[in-house]
């Protein structure tokens, strides 16, 4: 599909896989500590990928607490692009690192649709995260109409070019991609094997173009877009598939556990 696909650096299996719940907006406090608390007890001894659960902002602190010293890590599900000041309603950077927040999302498609975050504020707040030494996950994907017309390459490759603008090799080797066709997002659908691995082995390709070849072999690129227990074997198991960041299947102790033990 991709012109340039036979040109792709196939990326063999050298980056740890990490496996990532964003919870969205749900989960209270309470609820949030039992799922965490659950997961901490079925993965407390996974050491083989990286896990990390982002809860709303409201539950960070009390998440934080409950996974000190454990191999569980916490993210963020978005952040303002400015470090403080008269900006309400937002969180900065280095209020996430009070609670030892290592990751960020974003970029969300949902913020991109919801709050019409653009390429260019994502690669500000791309950077503000790695003022903070937070690493960002930076999403990306098309859309079902952007597919079906053949844009995928074009989208992706303006996505990934102006989200990441302005970062430098060694940030950027920090940065990890979320590949999520947004018609694949909480629908059932999960992209093919075949779609996965061709869309990610291209956004590898573009790193390359854009950064160089060995920051484009240090750059994880999780996909995400109804990841289940199910198909979490295959698509782990694919040379460019990083890891995976999971919406509604991380919800429950069950399905994440599950996701993560059939990803080892
Ligand atoms: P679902 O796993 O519910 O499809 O959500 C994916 C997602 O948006 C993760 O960020």
């Amino acid at each position: 599909m991709f012109e340039n696909s036979d040109l792709n650096l196939t990326m063999d299996k050298e980056r740890k896989l990490i496996i990532a719940g964003n919870w969205k907006m749900n989960k209270t406090v309470a609820e949030a500590l039992d799922l965490v608390n659950g997961i901490k007890r079925d993965l407390g001894n996974v050491k083989e990928l990286d896990i990390v659960v982002c809860p709303p902002f409201t539950a960070l602190g009390e998440v934080s607490k409950a996974i000190l010293k454990s191999n569980i890590r916490l993210g963020a599900q978005n952040m303002s692009e400015h470090n403080f000041g008269a900006y309400t309603g937002e969180i900065a950077a280095g209020m996430l690192k009070e609670f030892s927040v290592r990751y960020v999302i974003l970029g969300h498609s949902e913020r991109r649709q919801y709050q019409k975050e653009s390429d260019a504020l994502v690669a500000k707040k791309a950077l503000a995260a790695h003022g903070a030494s937070l690493k960002p996950i930076v999403c990306v994907g098309e859309t079902l109409g952007e597919r079906e017309a053949g844009k995928t390459e074009k989208v992706l490759e303006t996505q990934v070019r102006d989200s990441l603008a302005g970062l430098n090799k060694e940030q950027m080797g920090e940065t990890i991609i979320a590949y999520e066709p947004v018609w694949a997002i909480g629908t059932g659908t999960t992209a093919t094997a075949a779609q996965a691995q061709e869309t990610h082995s291209f956004i590898h390709f573009l790193l390359g173009k854009i950064f160089d070849e060995s920051v484009a072999r240090r750059v994880r690129i999780q996909y995400g877009g109804s990841v289940k227990p199910s198909n979490a074997r295959e698509l782990m198991s694919l040379p460019d598939v990083d890891g995976a960041l999971v919406g509604g299947a991380s919800l429950e102790e069950r399905s994440f556990a599950d996701i993560v033990k059939n990803s080892i």
